[in-house]
């Protein structure tokens, strides 16, 4: 994560926005490729960054913070290195994702959308069907999913991440 007061690309995020200029002669289709490179950057998307997007893609303000809330994968607040997210939707709820929520609220202290004081885990409920029913229940941790969860190996799987942070 990176200074985001007076947000602007890093050098590799330039470059490769400069790249995508070429591939996406439509600017609008850029936005979004915009917002990847900004979350990559700074871990999240930052006020700042709004306006910067706006004006490198050529599009207004409100159409960039249309696109970040109607995409659930663009964070406007830090997020903290592991993002879990629970998945609550009927399959998982039926297998017992209560039971893994209580866990992460019993074991790291917070509850959904909060972030540890350490900055190392932020959680949240996916209200979405994380398309791994037959797995159920379903915890994605940043972009990979641990599928048949219980508290016992969610609690194993907290430590792990831990150690290895
Ligand atoms: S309901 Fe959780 S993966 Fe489908």
């Amino acid at each position: 994560m990176r200074a985001v007061e007076n947000y602007t690309f890093s050098a590799k995020a330039e470059e490769r926005f400069k790249k995508l200029e070429t591939q996406f002669p439509e600017r609008e289709s850029l936005v979004l490729w915009a917002l990847h490179l900004v979350q990559e950057d700074a871990g999240y998307i930052p006020p700042s960054a709004i306006s910067y997007v706006a004006e490198r893609v050529g599009v207004s303000r409100s159409h960039v913070q249309g696109v970040i809330s109607f995409y659930a994968m663009f964070h406007d607040k830090p997020m903290g290195k592991f993002h879990l997210q629970v998945c609550v939707n009927a399959s998982c709820w039926l297998a017992g994702s209560d039971e893994l929520e209580k866990t992460i609220e019993n074991h790291l202290r917070i509850r959904p959308g909060e972030t540890t004081p350490d900055g190392l885990f932020t959680y949240n409920r996916q209200g979405e069907c994380l398309a791994s029913c037959g797995t159920a229940p379903v915890v994605q941790v940043n972009a990979d999913y641990h599928e048949s969860m219980t508290p016992q190996k969610l609690e194993t799987l907290i430590e792990q991440l831990k150690r290895n942070s």
